[in-house]
């Protein structure tokens, strides 16, 4: 044990209970400096919340994942989409993906969410212990953006196991899995020159159809490499975090036995604890971004150039507006949260992860209400942008 107050977010053992060291850099160091990294923190709720409103300040054109800004500028251009953009660019791109997640178009997913719950559940029918992020978690975001983009059914399965490649890393494997990122590139290819023949009521072929301002007062398409660059951002933005919810759905309920009684007593509390859920283990709990001006801080001068990280994982700890944060509350009244982001890049899928959240935690209390995990045979994933788990054998007899 050290007194260090020290923040390295590549550290798997840090990285299986941050909290500690959240706190203390709240208390001790609400402006934290990585001398190794090279990267500035903020950990209080209102320092996150500001900053990520402040964007003329804290951009995000540089890319949003501490390695990806030292990556240099090729590395980020063949990854940019919005998430890595700043206003004029990033509205223009914002508002047109946004009209395709239409409230109507997200509750149209509701029972196809619950069939699809359901019969996961199913597949474990009888057994009394299986891997609930493996059998469950995992399974059903990829399968959920198969129905909103519009992938036939009979490749879902398929585009789930490419989008599991790219997931699961063993460990010690730092290679990014290149080749199933291009089979996945190559199969949306394929899908955007089908819907372009044959439209469908899906996301894609709104996408497809929508009219874009040419810039010079006409309209235009999108073309395919644009309309590309839209989709593969909604399924790695919406897969990994979505898995990770329910797995700390999973680790929580199981830890907090009274709060999970509440729920099976009272279903309604639901939608309200997927909310205490994200708040207490924020699924992407890191977002970066890179400092325009010289600017003080907490009385501190950040240069020009700084990489600064919002830890929105920490906000949501911060007793300054969380009273005994620590404490995981079902009923607690929340005023929001940052664990979806804040200001201009709030997360565009929020809506259909409340809803993933919500019928999956519904389907697995109506089934198993008293699942136990395994915690040592339990594995975490560790990424630099999401934080949840791998792996998380329960037993479910009785
Ligand atoms: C529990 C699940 C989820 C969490 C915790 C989450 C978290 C976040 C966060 C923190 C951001 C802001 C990043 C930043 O400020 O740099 C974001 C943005 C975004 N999210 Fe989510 N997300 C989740 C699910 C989803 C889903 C299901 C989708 C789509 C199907 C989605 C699509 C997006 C998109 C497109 C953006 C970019 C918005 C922009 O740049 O304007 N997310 N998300």
């Amino acid at each position: 044990m050290t007194d260090e107050i020290s923040y390295d977010p590549y550290d798997y053992v840090l990285d299986a209970d941050p909290h500690p060291m959240w706190k203390r850099m709240r208390d001790e160091r609400p402006l934290y400096f990585n001398e190794r990294f090279d990267f500035y923190a903020v950990s209080r709720y209102v320092d996150v919340r500001d900053m990520s409103v402040d964007w003329r300040t804290y951009s995000s054109h540089y890319g949003s994942v501490l390695e990806l800004i030292d990556a240099g500028p090729e590395v980020i251009e063949q990854a940019r989409n919005m998430l890595f953009e700043d206003p004029p660019m990033h509205d223009v791109h914002r508002s047109i993906l946004a009209r395709t997640f239409t409230p109507r178009r997200i509750s149209s997913l509701e029972t196809g969410i619950r069939d699809l719950c359901r019969s996961y559940l199913d597949e474990v029918s009888g057994q009394d212990t299986f891997d609930l992020v493996r059998v469950y978690g995992a399974k059903i975001p990829m399968m959920v953006i198969g129905m909103l983009l519009g992938i036939p059914e009979a490749d879902r399965e398929h585009v789930r196991e490419l989008a599991d490649v790219q997931v699961h890393r063993d460990e010690g494997q730092t290679d990014y899995p290149v080749d199933a990122q291009l089979k996945m590139v190559e199969y949306f290819r394929g899908l955007v020159a089908l819907r372009r023949k044959e439209p469908a009521d899906d996301l894609i072929t709104d996408l497809v159809n929508a009219d874009v301002d040419a810039g010079d007062g006409s309209t235009r398409k999108l073309e395919d490499q644009e309309l590309l660059q839209y989709i593969s951002l909604v399924a790695a933005a919406g897969n990994e975090t979505v898995t990770n919810l329910m797995g700390w759905a999973g680790i929580t309920l199981y830890r907090n036995p009274d709060q999970r009684q509440r729920l099976i007593d009272d279903p309604g509390l639901i939608p309200n604890a997927v909310e205490e859920l994200l708040r207490y283990e924020a699924p992407s709990p890191i977002q970066a971004r890179v400092v325009m001006r010289d600017v003080e801080v907490h009385g501190q001068t950040v240069p020009q150039g700084s990489k600064m990280a919002l830890l929105t994982g920490s906000a949501g700890r911060d007793e300054r507006q969380y009273p005994d944060p620590d404490r995981f509350d079902v009923t607690r009244k929340l005023d929001g949260h940052v664990s979806f982001g804040y200001g201009i890049h709030f997360c565009l899928g929020a809506a259909l992860a409340r809803l993933e959240g919500r019928v999956g935690l519904e389907e697995l209390l109506a089934r198993h209400p008293h699942w136990e995990v395994d915690e040592a045979g339990s594995e975490m994933v560790h990424t630099s942008t999401v934080r949840g788990w791998a792996r998380m054998p329960v037993s479910v007899k009785g």
